[in-house]
């Protein structure tokens, strides 16, 4: 396992964080693998619930290793081995439990990427988002020529992609990219508050509604049917038994039993 990337399982949340402060938390293809392992193995595991991604202490991402990137260029969705960059994004566009990024600092490139691939995602008041790829005379990765215009509107998606604009946490909440800002010193005391409310909820429950969410676009019509139908299923699972009858017994419901 990487030194550059530290995992931590506790109360059901897996917290991942990249420690390359040296290097301004660049990645290099090590850590990708040691963050799609942990993303992997925790979509296995009962005691995992929820992912927490956030980086050293005012410093999420300065992006991918830019020396690494030239040494070994990837070839996403190419033939052959998979590059470590695509398993790690592939993890994360896949994951079934829900996925927290904690943005304290730079979001570089991929670090601004990876967040369309995030269920939740919060900031610092210090923490700035850029996509310079246009300045790197590269592409957009990861689907985010789609996801950005489709999630922030063309302008905005514009501004990061071919502007290539460094949006302060401000900006981002305003257009949506994070949900919210908290002072540097307070964000991963916050973010670890809703990790643990999410780990507490019904698995099951959480699962459905990530998994509706991520389904592809189809008309209101048969969405309202595949809700149903998954609501109508919902009804009699033991999951719903015990949250009403610790409604009636004026209790939290207890879901650690369910996976
Ligand atoms: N790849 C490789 N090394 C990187 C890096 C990256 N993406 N980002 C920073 N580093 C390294 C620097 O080379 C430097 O290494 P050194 O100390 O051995 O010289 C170290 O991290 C510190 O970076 P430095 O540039 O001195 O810090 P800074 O505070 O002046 O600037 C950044 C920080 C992040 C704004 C600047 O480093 C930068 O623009 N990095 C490139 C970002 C990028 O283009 N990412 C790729 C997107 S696809």
């Amino acid at each position: 396992m990487s030194q550059l990337v530290s995992i931590d399982t506790s109360e059901g949340v897996r917290t991942i964080r990249w420690n390359r402060p040296e290097k301004k938390n660049a990645l290099l293809r090590e850590m990708y693998s040691a963050a799609a392992e942990a993303i992997e193995t925790g979509e296995d595991d009962r005691d995992v619930r929820v992912f927490v991604l956030g980086g050293t202490p005012g410093l999420f991402t300065a992006g991918n290793d830019l020396i690494d990137f030239m040494e070994a260029p990837p070839h996403i969705g190419g033939s052959g081995d998979m590059p470590p960059v695509e398993r790690f994004m592939r993890a994360l566009m896949s994951a079934k439990k829900p996925i927290i990024a904690e943005v304290d600092g730079l979001a570089i490139g991929i670090g601004t990427t990876l967040l369309m691939h995030c269920d939740l995602a919060y900031a610092s008041d210090n923490a700035a988002f850029k996509t310079p790829f246009v300045d790197l005379a590269l592409a957009p990765e990861f689907a985010s020529s789609l996801f950005f215009p489709a999630r922030l509107g063309r302008s905005a998606a514009s501004d990061l992609l071919m502007l290539g604009s460094t949006w302060d946490a401000a900006r981002a909440k305003e257009a949506g990219l994070i949900v919210d800002v908290f002072p540097s010193e307070n964000l991963s005391a916050e973010v670890r508050k809703r990790a643990l409310i999410l780990a507490a909820k019904s698995p099951g429950a959480v699962r459905t509604a990530k998994e509706l969410m991520q389904a592809p676009e189809e008309s209101a019509e048969q969405r309202m049917r595949r809700e149903g139908a998954l609501f109508a299923d919902m009804l009699s699972s033991p999951e719903f038994a015990e949250a009403v009858t610790a409604f009636m017994e004026r209790r939290a419901p207890d879901f650690s039993k369910f996976g």
